[in-house]
């Protein structure tokens, strides 16, 4: 977490940012509010602490106006206040501000009053940060054991993964469990969607843009490298990402630094990169699709995760998790799942993997009767293959039965004609006729 001191007392910075260390926070100090938005702009802040009464007498409460409206994702504001100024502090809370102090702070006020501001701007930041619960990992196949054994080891270290396999495996499940299981885990979790972002648009996306750096640039916005600052950086779909932008992401990660657009000067980021493609990313690389020095700047650690049909152990685990996960989300008691329910899913290609299988178990679960899932309901049957396909011989014998009845109508039934037309001996013929059970109904053999 990071932490702006804003006071102009020498004496509070000291004890202010002491406090803060001593948390493990990171502490930024200024003394006017110049200096606060110089640090405000580079570094992304979490908890503003600020001093009411500064220079000014009103300073504090225009500042407090001033980041809302020009910053995008502004800090949480815990104002400190002296035996003076509660007024101002008051009206400084019905502007907005989370939290006040007073002065001097209590090591335990302020800690607690910090944290709690950390807990409410990550609410309000939410779609930058992921739940430990929110997503599980099922499944007991030893593919996906040694996939959560490589998962485990590289977690804590801020090493680069790429991650790989067909649509729907699990890929980004994955990367989230990489960052949840590091040391990143309380950061930010941002993706990057190599695939849905217009050309145009990239940079702005990416490293975002300061505020008049365009007509309609109305507020400075953050990109995604900076928003995953102190997180992780999910680079989704890499093997759809344009050159182009391939050379920008290559060279942020150089540098470990970006450039908002139209800013003045470098931005230091921090962020672990998890990229994910279900692309041949090899093949694309020696086609010269993607640059090598990315490729093998991302590819540190590998993680391939297989299709579905090629763990079939996990199938069964898989669709009884969806179907209580969804039954409850539906208000449905599901008790009883038909065995063939389970033969059909055990059966199935699942083309669309996980994904495939869960939106199966989200329409088994609508479909349910009687607080019963059943093949019927979704209006399936279950064939084996060996019912779908009956055996080799019994299949050869269909298809000469059929051939040669055609064969016979097209000469009027005459044996001797047909066996010609054939090049086929007569008698043999005549033998496969009675084996085959084929009736002649009005035979024009004269012989
Ligand atoms: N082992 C698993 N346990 C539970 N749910 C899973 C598992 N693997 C995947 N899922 C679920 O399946 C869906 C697809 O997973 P995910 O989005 O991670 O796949 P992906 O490989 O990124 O797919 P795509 O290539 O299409 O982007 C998600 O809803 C995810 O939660
Ligand atoms: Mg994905």
């Amino acid at each position: 977490m990071k932490v702006l001191i804003v006071d102009d007392e020498k004496n509070i910075q000291k004890i202010l940012s002491d406090i803060i260390t001593d948390n493990e926070w990171k502490p930024f100090v200024a003394g006017t509010t110049e200096e606060a938005e110089d640090i405000l702009k580079r570094e992304f802040i979490d908890v503003l602490l600020l001093d009411v009464f500064l220079e000014r007498e009103r300073e504090g409460l225009d500042f407090l106006q001033k980041i809302r409206t020009d910053y995008d994702f502004p800090p949480e504001v815990v104002i400190i206040t002296g035996h003076g100024t509660i007024d101002m502090a008051i009206e400084a809370v019905k502007m907005g501000a989370y939290d006040l102090i007073e002065k001097p702070p209590s090591i335990e006020r302020l800690t607690f009053a910090i944290k709690r501001a950390y807990e409410h701007i990550k609410n309000t930041r939410k779609r930058l940060y992921i739940k430990e619960d929110e997503t599980p990992i099922i499944g007991n196949s030893a593919k996906l054991k040694k996939v959560m054994g490589i998962v485990k080891s590289v977690a804590p270290t801020d090493g680069s993964v790429l991650i790989t396999g067909e649509s729907g495996v699990g890929k980004e499940l994955i990367a989230k469990s990489i960052h949840l299981n590091s040391k990143r885990k309380d950061g930010p979790f941002i993706i990057v969607n190599s695939a849905a972002i217009p050309a145009d648009l990239v940079e702005s996306e990416l490293f975002g843009y300061e505020k008049g750096a365009f007509t309609n640039a109305l507020k400075m916005k953050r990109g995604r490298f900076e928003l995953a600052d102190g997180g992780t950086l999910f680079l989704d779909e890499i093997g759809d990402m344009s050159l182009k932008t391939q050379s920008k992401i290559l060279r942020a990660l150089q540098d470990k630094k970006i450039e908002r657009v139209g800013g003045e000067g470098t931005i230091k980021v921090d962020v672990r990169i998890i990229a994910a493609t279900n692309k041949d990313i090899e093949k694309m690389t020696k086609e010269g699709k993607f640059r090598e020095d990315l490729y093998y700047r991302l590819n540190v650690v590998r993680i391939h995760i297989d299709p579905l049909k090629e763990r079939k152990e996990d199938i069964k685990p898989l669709f009884n998790y969806y179907v209580n996960k969804f039954s409850q989300d539906y208000g449905r008691m599901v008790k009883k799942i038909d065995s063939d329910v389970y033969k059909y899913i055990l059966n199935e290609e699942w083309k669309g993997n996980i994904r495939e299988l869960k939106n199966f178990a989200e329409k088994a679960v609508i479909f349910s009767k009687n607080d019963e899932i059943s093949l019927s309901q979704l209006g399936l049957k279950f064939e084996s293959l060996k019912e779908k396909f009956g055996s080799f011989s019994l299949a050869k014998k269909e298809f000469e039965k059929n051939y040669l009845e055609k064969a016979l109508a097209a000469n009027n039934f005459n044996i001797s004609q047909t066996a010609k037309m054939l090049i086929m001996d007569k008698g043999n013929l005549f033998k496969k006729i009675k084996s085959l059970g084929i009736k002649i109904e009005d035979s024009k053999d004269s012989d």
